[in-house]
């Protein structure tokens, strides 16, 4: 199978960004950069892969052209989420994301991206 990792903004700092929260450990590999939507309609429409885990950081909150984004795709998207959003800011209980996806994974640290693959591979 193929999956596509996408992270949004911030997410590129994993490891020295408030570590009491996201934890120390960082990303292995640095992900490509480039605009998110973009790179979102290539991984799951033009060349669809089998799925998409996207932890879209603050766009989370914000962002309908993102939900729209994800309802036009060939592909399950699977929401994440390293911390457990619903314990923290009451503007962060509200995503825009997830009811265009096939789940939400959150509050289980950097473990929350291996669920989300799980659930791609069932
Ligand atoms: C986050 C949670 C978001 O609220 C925040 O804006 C992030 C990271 C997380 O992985 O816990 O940038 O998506």
């Amino acid at each position: 199978m193929k999956i596509q990792i996408i992270n949004g903004p911030n997410l590129n700092l994993l490891g020295q960004r408030e570590p009491g929260i996201y934890g120390s450990e960082s990303f292995d590999a640095y992900l490509e950069q480039g605009e998110l939507i973009d790179k979102m309609q290539q991984a799951g429409f033009f060349e669809p892969c089998d799925g998409i885990v996207l932890n879209a950081g603050a766009y989370t909150h914000t962002s309908v052209a993102l939900h729209d984004c994800i309802r036009s795709l060939r592909c399950p998207v699977i929401e994440v989420h390293i911390s457990n959003v619903h314990q923290r800011e009451p503007f962060r209980h509200h995503s825009f994301l997830s009811a265009a996806c096939k789940g939400v994974i959150c509050g289980f640290g950097l473990d929350s991206y291996r669920l989300a693959i799980e659930a791609l591979l069932k």
